[in-house]
């Protein structure tokens, strides 16, 4: 069964925390995609999850920052951090080499990854934000397969 629970973040902060919580609980392969209202705080919560990974340094910001890159202090690639928003079809995706970059053993972080549903892996984590008002977030989770359910579960058991 795939779960599914709707978080609540009245602030910025709030926001950078829930991402710093599930990073910390992240492993090198896990997949989660980040939809919803521009504005709302996806690359905020992907600054929080920076930070609960350990992570310190930015590897590289190719192509107008559809992919930012993250390593850890030896050098190893450690997040993809995607933002789709300006891609069109699915033809440019290859032009990033969006799936060589997924079977990178490293935590994938898709903003957007929703507008191409034919690239969604088997499993992954995802979080819809809606903006309520001007601090106000709601975050709709859902877990799709067996990793990510145990995923949530950990995160929810963190951050309740
Ligand atoms: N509770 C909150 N959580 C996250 N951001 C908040 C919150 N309250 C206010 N903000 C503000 O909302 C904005 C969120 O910007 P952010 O770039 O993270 O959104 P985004 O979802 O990545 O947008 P885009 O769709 O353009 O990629 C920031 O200006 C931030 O200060
Ligand atoms: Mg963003």
């Amino acid at each position: 069964m795939n779960a599914s629970v709707e978080l609540y973040s009245e602030s910025l902060e709030k926001t950078l925390e829930l991402g710093e919580s599930l990073g910390a609980l992240l492993r090198l392969g896990d997949v989660v995609l980040l939809s919803g209202d521009l504005g709302a705080g996806k690359t905020h919560f992907t600054k929080g999850v920076v930070k609960g990974m350990g992570i310190e340094t930015e590897a590289t910001s190719p192509t107008f920052n559809i992919l930012v890159q993250y390593e850890n202090q030896m050098g190893s690639l450690m997040l993809n951090h995607f933002d789709l928003y300006r891609l069109e079809s699915e033809e440019e995706l290859d032009d990033i080499d969006y799936f060589g970059h997924l079977e990178q053993e490293a935590v994938q972080i898709v903003e957007w990854g929703d507008k191409f549903t034919g690239a969604l892996p088997e499993d992954y984590l995802s979080i819809s934000f809606k903006v309520v008002d001007a601090e106000e977030r709601a975050l709709l989770v859902e877990a799709h397969g067996a990793r990510s359910n145990i995923l949530l579960e950990a995160w929810l058991g963190e951050s309740a």
